[in-house]
């Protein structure tokens, strides 16, 4: 089954949430929690806790991530951080193009096409945020906007690169709200993300994409969302703040 030779990877997303001190209590608690894993585990944490997270996870199975990446390498940004900056760190992932950066920050499908492109050429790992709001859904254009999302963001990027990029379905409804996309209605989505890559860079590429779903997913519905065969792995929010939480859905996503 193609799902088998894809990377299963959950990733945390930790939001604007725990200081530095906050957050080595937390990776302390996960390190031991998600040993095992049989997925990729990856922390995304604020610019403010990458130093702790980047020296606590070393020798360990958790990757890091940043939550935003500007596009320039470096220059007058007041309040920016560059890609240089994160791997710098020892940083691996970045998220680019959540809804809240779209929604409360004036983040376009373009900007989000320039910090996938600076990102990727700078060395870090994307995990690539798309999804619709509850009006769009109700409106019937889930599938065109989700298709236009990913193709902007993918201007420029090459078959190569793909490897260095994952996709996160994130319905904008189901971001911190407990309404979760049933797994058919997250299946639906991914599959036809794949479809896009497919439609851009081949066969080949399209299986090998990683695509996550993420909207309150959580220790309960975790195991039937992954257990769809277009759903990769998970963004999570929420449960990614409790080590138990965060580890039963790693633990979903190595039996799914
Ligand atoms: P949530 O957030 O799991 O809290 O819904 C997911 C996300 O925004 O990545």
């Amino acid at each position: 089954m193609d799902k088998l030779n894809r990377k299963a990877i959950i990733a945390g997303n930790w939001k604007m949430n725990k200081t530095a001190s906050e957050a080595a209590v937390l990776i302390d608690e996960l390190i031991p929690a998600v040993k095992d894993a049989g997925c990729e585990v990856v922390i995304c944490t604020p610019y403010t806790s990458l130093v702790t997270a980047v020296e606590k996870t070393k020798g360990t199975n958790i990757h890091v991530g940043a939550e935003n990446v500007h596009f320039e390498d470096h220059g007058a940004f007041t309040g920016e951080i560059s890609a240089s900056m994160l791997t710098d760190l020892g940083v691996e992932y970045v998220v680019i193009g959540h809804s809240e950066r779209r929604q409360y920050f004036a983040e376009t499908d373009q900007t989000v096409n320039k910090r996938t492109l600076a990102a990727l050429n700078g060395g870090l790992k994307v995990i690539l945020c798309v999804g619709e709001s509850l009006t769009q859904r109700e409106e019937g254009v889930t599938e065109e906007l989700v298709r236009m999302q990913v193709k902007i963001a993918l201007q420029g990027v090459t078959a190569e690169q793909m490897a260095n990029l994952v996709i996160a379905y994130e319905p904008v409804w189901a971001i911190g709200t407990g309404r979760t996309a049933t797994a058919d209605q997250a299946e639906e989505v991914c599959a036809q993300i794949r479809k896009v890559v497919g439609e851009l860079y081949g066969e080949a590429v399209a299986k090998a994409t990683t695509v996550q779903y993420g909207g309150s997913m959580n220790a309960k519905n975790a195991e039937e969302l992954l257990s769809k065969p277009d759903v990769d792995g998970g963004l999570i929010g929420g449960a990614s703040l409790k080590a138990p939480d965060f580890a039963a859905i790693v633990a979903a996503a190595t039996n799914g």
